[in-house]
């Protein structure tokens, strides 16, 4: 029995209801936290008596926990919640449409979704701060077009990926807040006239509250970030831990083997982080393209909304958890990575500049390092750690102020 059958009859084709059927249970609770609210303006509204209204919200509760109860007949999450409410269903639709409920539902989820995954963003930040802070003054090459440019610390380049991860937070922190506010109370698109109170901090046009799909674009966007991140640092990780770079020891909690070489101990944590990045991008562009050109207000075409959103939820998770304990266990070479810190020729900028402070313009000083470094008389001024010491950049050389500073920052969750 569907919330419409009224005006179809039963005579639906199953073809075309295993089609219509939304995949939504994960909405659940979220729905029924919304439906709860709905049944508290209803009462206020004079539509439902007081005992009626506590019954309602009593089995909100109940069914919020029991996903198994959501029948193949069920169209969706919303018609299992006014089926399960039993007799009180009858009466929980007045002034709502399922546009305003799953747009509703949708975006508690989201909120929730965004909280979450500013937890386990912390999380990964702090295991990477803490590895920063053990290898702050460990020197190794910093590289541009994947070649050797000048020396930097470990320590550094850590706090590199952890500015990434500050800018996820943030982007997560806004994704959420651009959810919050409640669709509740548009209806199908233009509200009832059954005289029920607008929720706080509802947004502000009924058309736009149906049609609208921005946070959750704003979340995949948020998502899509983040993996990106992740997907970079995974490669990084993937390159260092190789024979040839060897600067990393991966950890055997968060490393694989293979079934015929059995020698390998493979990086699959971090390469399926990095995979995750392209399906990430995927799920982004996917909904951009849903939504693009839909007339207002709400159209079926917007169920397909929630894969993507439950399934970037699932990946945030996965990717993060499992950064988090690949990061926790990797360990740096330091005999290699002062090796390769050694390579004289990271110094050439340095031998350039000297000549700069003794009156040199900087092109003449460029081209005689080149030919130095050319003809083979090239000869390097001072050490790594003194250049390092001698250097004014964003992040400052001795890395532990700004581990201090992040830190703060994560801990205190904002
Ligand atoms: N399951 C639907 C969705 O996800 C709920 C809204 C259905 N609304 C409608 N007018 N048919 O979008």
């Amino acid at each position: 029995m569907t919330l419409w059958s009224g005006r179809v009859g039963t005579s639906l084709d199953p073809a075309v209801w295993k089609l219509l059927r939304a995949h939504d249970a994960e909405l659940l609770p979220y729905d029924c936290q919304a439906t709860a609210e709905h049944a508290g303006r209803l009462h206020g509204a004079g539509l439902l008596e007081a005992d009626e209204l506590v019954e309602v919200e009593g089995r909100l509760e109940e069914i919020a926990r029991d996903p198994s109860a959501i029948l193949e007949a069920d169209e969706d999450v919303h018609s299992a919640i006014e089926r399960l409410l039993g007799p009180l269903g009858l009466k929980i639709h007045a002034g709502r449409s399922r546009n305003d409920q799953v747009a509703a539902a949708l975006r508690l989820y989201v909120v929730d979704a965004c909280a979450e995954a500013r937890e386990e963003i912390d999380a990964l930040a702090l295991v990477t701060l803490s590895f920063a802070e053990t290898e702050a003054a460990t020197l190794m090459p910093g590289y541009t077009h994947l070649q050797r440019g000048q020396p930097v610390t470990l320590g550094h380049h850590l706090l590199a990926w952890v500015e990434m991860l500050d800018r996820d937070r943030t982007r997560f922190a806004a994704a959420g807040a651009a959810a919050t506010p409640s669709p509740l109370g548009a209806g199908a698109l233009a509200g009832s006239t059954l005289g029920i109170d607008p929720p706080d901090g509802q947004v502000s046009n009924s058309i736009d509250a149906v049609s609208d799909r921005d946070f959750a674009l704003d979340y995949l966007y948020a998502a899509a970030m983040l993996h990106q991140h992740l997907s970079r640092i995974g490669e990084e990780i993937v390159l260092w831990a190789t024979s040839e770079f060897s600067f990393v020891k991966l950890p055997e909690a968060a490393s694989t083997g293979s079934s015929m070489m059995p020698q390998k101990l493979n990086p699959d944590v971090a390469e399926l982080v990095r995979g995750k990045g392209g399906t990430a991008l995927g799920r982004l562009a996917g909904l951009l393209a849903t939504v693009k050109g839909l007339p207002l207000a709400y159209d079926r075409d917007l169920q397909e909304d929630k894969a993507p959103v439950f399934a970037a939820r699932r990946d945030v998770q996965l990717a993060l958890q499992g950064m988090t304990v690949l990061m926790s266990g990797l360990e740096a070479n330091r005999e290699r990575l002062a090796e390769a810190a050694g390579d004289p020729l990271l110094l050439a900028t340095d031998v350039a500049e000297d000549l700069v402070k003794g009156g040199l313009s900087f092109r003449e000083a460029h081209e005689q390092v080149a030919a130095s470094v050319r003809d083979g008389s090239y000869r390097p001024v001072g050490t790594a750690a003194e250049s390092i010491a001698a250097r004014h950049a964003p992040g400052p050389a001795d890395v532990t102020d700004a581990i201090v500073a992040a830190r703060r920052r994560f801990r205190a969750g904002h």
